[in-house]
């Protein structure tokens, strides 16, 4: 099944009605273009230097999802919903600014020259710092694009729910992810069939410290 579902326009909306989803539908489709949009729309997240290292491994297809199932402690979700993204962060996602500088300048959004420069020192700084650093970095532009793929995929209609609960090390031996290629979470994403679990939230004033009072 995959009828037309009624999105969500206002920002406002899409924010407060995003829960995190257990219950699917497992007779539900997602197509592959709704996907891209939602991953290509995430994608439109910020970026440490705009170096962009987010990689999406997406199960979509039912058997392969089985397969991850086991992976990710056996929930239910991983098979019912229509489909899963991998978020991987790539520590040497800085090697592609030149790439991507290049589109910029093909849009006419960045000369030649600053394009260039702009790469060379990227890789230059990102490529000195130890691994540990590259991949904290990483891990944080794929914390904030993993956010966007919910919000993007609500807006459309469809609930997610992230999931950190799955072996991390199987899913790299599994499914052949290459080493630099660090696992950030699951998103499932599919028609809910059920409702989220209400969750509550700690007052602003427990999570704040204005101007640095009460630290
Ligand atoms: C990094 C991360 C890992 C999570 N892992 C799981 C998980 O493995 N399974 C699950 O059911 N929910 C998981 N959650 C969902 C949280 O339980 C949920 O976001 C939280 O309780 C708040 O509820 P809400 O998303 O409905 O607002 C995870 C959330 C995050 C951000």
């Amino acid at each position: 099944m995959s009828e037309t579902i009624a999105r969500i326009t206002d920002y406002a909306s899409v924010v407060r009605e995003r829960h995190s989803v257990r219950q699917y539908d497992p007779n539900w489709t997602i197509s592959e273009a709704e996907l891209k949009e939602i991953l290509a729309e995430a994608s439109l997240a910020p970026s440490s230097s705009n170096t962009q290292s987010w990689r999406f491994f997406v199960f979509h297809d039912k058997e392969l999802r089985k397969k991850l199932l086991p992976i990710a402690n056996n929930q239910q979700q991983v098979v019912d919903a229509s489909a899963v993204v991998a978020v991987l962060a790539d520590r040497e996602g800085f090697k592609r600014i030149g790439r991507i500088n290049d589109i910029a300048v093909e849009k006419g959004l960045m000369p030649r020259d600053f394009a260039d420069q702009y790469a060379e020192r990227t890789v230059k700084i990102y490529g000195g710092l130890s691994q540990e650093k590259q991949t904290q970095i990483a891990l944080v532009d794929g914390g904030l694009v993993s956010m966007q793929i919910m919000l993007s995929a609500k807006s459309r209609g469809f609930d997610t729910v992230p999931m950190g609960g799955f072996d991390a090390a199987r899913l790299v031996e599994e499914f052949g992810i290459p080493d630099h290629l660090v696992p950030v979470m699951l998103i499932a994403i599919g028609r809910a069939a059920g409702p989220s679990r209400p969750t509550a939230r700690l007052p602003l004033e427990e999570i704040t410290y204005w101007n640095g009072e009460g630290l």
